[in-house]
């Protein structure tokens, strides 16, 4: 799903400006978190699915369980689930709106 030429930039811009979102929206929201809500738009023009694009939080998640391994404690793995929770919030509204009703 992503550009066959070019691609190796885009993904390590991507890679660069979601850790910055998630740094921003965990820690103070001066403004970078936004860009998680504006890009879901852009990558529904580029076709990406939105389980797709929240999945990508949770591969970084998963990748740095991994680098910590014993160091990942019961505390960052619960403030890991919250802010992925929250983020999906962000991304599925229309699914966050069906739970509630169910
Ligand atoms: C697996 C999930 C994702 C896929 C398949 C995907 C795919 C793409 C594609 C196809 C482009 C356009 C590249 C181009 O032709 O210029 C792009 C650009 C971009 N994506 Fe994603 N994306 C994903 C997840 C994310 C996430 C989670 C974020 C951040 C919240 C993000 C942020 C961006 C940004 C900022 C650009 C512009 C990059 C630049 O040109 O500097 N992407 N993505």
């Amino acid at each position: 799903m992503f550009r066959t030429e070019g691609s190796e930039p885009v993904k390590g811009s991507m890679l660069s400006l979601t850790i910055e979102a998630i740094l921003d929206f965990a820690g103070e929201r001066r403004g970078h978190f936004r860009l998680i809500e504006s890009e879901v738009f852009s990558h529904d023009a580029y076709g990406t699915p939105r389980e797709l694009f929240v999945g990508f939080f949770a591969v970084i998640a998963d990748c740095l369980r991994d680098i910590l391994g014993e160091q990942w404690s019961t505390e960052i793995d619960a403030a890991w689930h919250k802010l992925l929770r929250d983020i999906e919030a962000i991304v599925l509204p229309q699914k966050h709106l069906e739970d509630a009703k169910t």
